[in-house]
């Protein structure tokens, strides 16, 4: 088969230069409503393919699978986290997935930083506060915020967008700790003057800041439960811009209300959009899911996407394939 007689559905919008590209090299069908398609609909555009290219929000699970037929080969993700796709029903079937790893790393360290930043300085409700006519000159008691430089920084998942994070956060003063299955590459950690926790709870009990920073698995569902949470001390805050399934956010919303936690920075929530309570709780900034958000992040994702699809096509492993057992489990970053 011939790229040019590979068929390629996509399921979302994507920037035009990479829909460009992939109408350049593939019989591709283009999906320009900006909105997920229905289940069925999903299996519908799978079922006449060889390779879907999915995102975020669309759930392919054993039952897609299933319906989807033989013709489909290949599932080229666009993103990191492929925590909506079932890999191994996928796998049972002969079909490959491919994820964007790698690309969107420093942008969404640049964020996970800006909500360390923002958080303990109240950035946001400065900016409110502003806009609402409640600034009446400088005071020395008014938004009083909490430093940054000389706290403990928490990062669960010290993968690719974890050491990003802990390179930006060594430049502000943060000293780095880190829980991950096993320790990185030493030359890395000493880089990072890093120390390795091999007890989560060790290490809530003594950071100032979390970033959670690890993929959602089934094991990583409520891997910070309310029990962690408790661990933690009264001063620290939680950081998350991996996948809200991470966090009981309904315990972390009811700790900052009760003033058990300081604050929470999030661009991810357990059910896709944040709970009422998490609205209405004080000391948090709460992001639209847009940590790997930049113009060069979604192109550059896209290229990468379209290598897996090229290779695929002229039938070598596309590289970033996501094997079972490897990426979801060494605790590196969903973005
Ligand atoms: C991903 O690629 O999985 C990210 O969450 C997008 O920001």
């Amino acid at each position: 088969m011939t790229a040019k007689t590979l068929r390629v559905a996509v399921t979302r919008r994507l920037p035009a230069s990479v829909e460009a590209r992939l109408a350049d090299l593939f019989e591709t069908k283009l999906h320009h409503q900006d909105a997920p398609l229905a289940p069925a609909a999903l299996i519908a555009l799978a079922q006449d393919v060889d390779v879907l290219a999915p995102t975020l929000g669309d759930k392919l699970d054993a039952a897609f699978f299933d319906a989807a037929g033989a013709r489909l080969r290949l599932i080229a993700n666009f993103g990191a986290g492929t925590d909506h796709i079932d890999v191994a029903a996928a796998n049972a079937r002969g079909v490959i997935v491919t994820n964007t790893p790698s690309v969107l790393a420093e942008d969404a360290a640049d964020m996970a930083m800006a909500l360390i930043l923002a958080v303990p300085r109240r950035l946001v409700e400065g900016v409110r506060a502003l806009e609402a006519g409640a600034f009446h000159g400088w005071s020395p008691t008014w938004m009083l915020g909490r430093r940054v430089r000389g706290k403990k920084l928490g990062i669960i998942g010290l993968g690719r967008v974890g050491e990003a994070i802990a390179r930006r956060a060594r430049a502000f003063g943060l000293s780095i700790h880190y829980h991950n299955r096993s320790p990185i590459n030493p030359h890395i950690e000493e880089a990072l003057e890093a120390t390795y926790w091999d007890s989560l709870d060790q290490m809530l009990a003594r950071v100032d800041i979390v970033s959670i920073n690890c993929p959602h698995t089934p094991a990583t569902f409520h891997l910070l439960s309310r029990r962690r949470l408790e661990l933690l001390q009264p001063q620290a805050y939680v950081v998350n811009i991996s996948r809200g399934e991470i966090v009981d956010e309904e315990a972390l919303a009811t700790m900052i209300e009760e003033g058990r936690l300081a604050g929470a920075g999030l661009d991810v929530y357990e059910r896709g959009a944040p709970s009422e309570k998490l609205l209405k709780a004080p000391n948090v900034v709460l992001l639209p899911h847009m940590a790997s958000a930049t113009v060069e992040s979604r192109i550059e994702m896209g290229e990468r996407m379209i290598i897996n699809i090229k290779m695929f096509a002229d039938g070598h492993k596309p590289p970033d394939r996501v094997i079972l057992g490897l990426d979801q489990d060494r605790a590196p970053d969903a973005g």
